[in-house]
């Protein structure tokens, strides 16, 4: 086992309790990791020897899980010195805390800190001196800009919601330094997004609630990527599934594809789960709840623990009744009604996260937009940019490669077809 040197340990504040076990068990969720994660692998072993990011400090806020070792230790491999905070007080593992700290990576984390702690974390990163940031959810872009970080060369961002936050940051006080949206990618959010959440979603429900899904009745609000894969797993184990949109278009499409589409109001009485997958805020709120049928459970897939109104929940029980690791019930006017993980990422917290082979079409978009910033960053304006299309691509082609697919190519004739105006048939 590869130790850190004593004073490395006590200049980051930390203290070792059963770090062996823990680490060894962090060692094996990386290795079951790497092991589905062939497009990372590739991409580390293409640049291991030359050590691209050997001159920079990369620092990352992230869901700290075995996948996300997974891409520290390849930007380790490529040469660059890290630090990470957890995007999510609650979705943090400490396994992999442990074995991240072993690999002589600075984690400012850990499960279940204090709001203060929490942040506090963030700023360690921010003031860590990283030349790019990866994000999920844009709270430490948010914290950096405020406290007008020096020395950031440019950023990525993992998800929808950190989308949002950073078109607000950029209208409200500009962009200090160029970000990728690596969550636009397609080859990202078509499937993290979809495929992966919807999947551990219902992983994170099995092993809170331990319910058969068959035959009950789940209503998903939202019917973008997340909401698209929650439902369409549900349905597969045999779910009643009904879906509330604000969006028309996304709300025929739900409606197309066989899901009933009703207002949220009309739902209230008779659905038995309830998951939010809108990123959106007060989607369900005290009204909501008066209405909800008894014994109702709730759960959250968006990013952040707005979508349900859990300060409610919490000012008129301050003790709830818990049933289950994660599953907590509320005394509201008479009425039981049954929180999962807090209204946090369900999947993530209830769960272990995304599968590996999806986070891996992440991860290496991840990846390879840090490797492009650290050439094109004197290049980018300050802005919010997209995945090169390149790049793009290029994770999906190894991705097809990686499952033994392969595809057919246009020809000469159909390429003219398509782009030359003149050509008559
Ligand atoms: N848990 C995870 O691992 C994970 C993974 C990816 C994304 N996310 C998060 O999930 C959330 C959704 O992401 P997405 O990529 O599906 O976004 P999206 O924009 O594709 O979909 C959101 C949908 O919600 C709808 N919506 C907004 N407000 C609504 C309301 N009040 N009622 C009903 N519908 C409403 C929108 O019209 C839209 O169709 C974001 O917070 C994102 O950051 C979580």
């Amino acid at each position: 086992m590869k130790n850190q040197s004593s004073t490395h340990k006590k200049s980051l504040g930390i203290k070792y309790t059963n770090s062996r076990d823990l680490f060894e068990t962090g060692k094996l969720s990386y290795e079951w990791a790497v092991g589905m994660m062939k497009i990372i692998t590739k991409i580390t072993d293409k640049y291991r020897k030359t050590k691209p990011l050997a001159n920079f400090k990369l620092g990352f806020c992230l869901h700290i899980t075995k996948e996300t070792s997974v891409l520290l230790m390849a930007a380790k491999a490529l040469g660059a010195h890290i630090s990470i905070c957890s995007a999510n007080p609650l979705s943090v593992q400490t396994d992999v805390i442990e074995f991240l700290r072993y690999n002589e990576i600075d984690v400012f984390a850990k499960k279940n800190p204090s709001r203060l702690e929490f942040f506090a974390n963030m700023i360690k990163v921010a003031e860590s001196n990283p030349h790019i940031i990866t994000d999920d959810g844009a709270e430490l872009h948010s914290i950096v800009h405020k406290q007008k970080i020096k020395g950031i060369l440019g950023g990525t961002e993992q998800t929808t919601s950190g989308i949002f936050r950073i078109l607000s940051l950029k209208s409200k006080t500009g962009l200090n330094y160029p970000i990728i949206g690596v969550n636009n990618a397609k080859s990202k959010h078509f499937f993290d997004n979809r495929y992966g959440t919807g999947q551990s979603t219902i992983y994170g429900l099995l092993k809170t609630l331990g319910i058969l899904i068959a035959g009950k009745k789940f209503v998903v609000c939202g019917y973008g990527w997340v909401g698209k894969g929650v439902s369409s797993c549900l349905r597969g184990l045999g779910a009643r599934v009904t879906i509330t949109e604000v969006d028309p278009i996304k709300a025929l499409e739900a409606h197309m594809n066989g899901f009933d589409v009703q207002r949220l109001k009309d739902t209230l009485p008779n659905g038995d789960c309830f998951i939010t997958c809108t990123g959106q805020r007060d989607v369900i709120t005290q009204h909501d709840f008066d209405i909800l049928k008894n014994g109702a459970f709730l759960a959250n897939a968006g990013h952040f623990d707005l979508e349900i109104d859990v300060g409610y929940l919490y000012a008129q029980n301050k003790q709830p009744v818990q049933l289950r690791p994660y599953v907590e019930s509320f005394d509201i006017k008479g009425k039981k009604i049954n929180l999962i993980a807090k209204g946090r990422v369900i999947n993530l917290v209830g769960g272990e996260g995304n599968p590996s082979e999806v986070m891996d079409l992440s991860f290496s978009n991840q990846l390879l937009s840090i490797l492009y910033i650290t050439k094109n960053y004197k290049n980018l304006g300050k802005d919010l940019h997209q995945v090169p299309n390149k790049i793009d691509e290029k994770v999906a082609k190894v991705a097809l490669s990686s499952f033994g697919i392969k595809i057919d190519k246009l020809t000469r004739e159909q390429i003219d077809y398509h782009t030359k105006a003149d050509v008559t048939y």
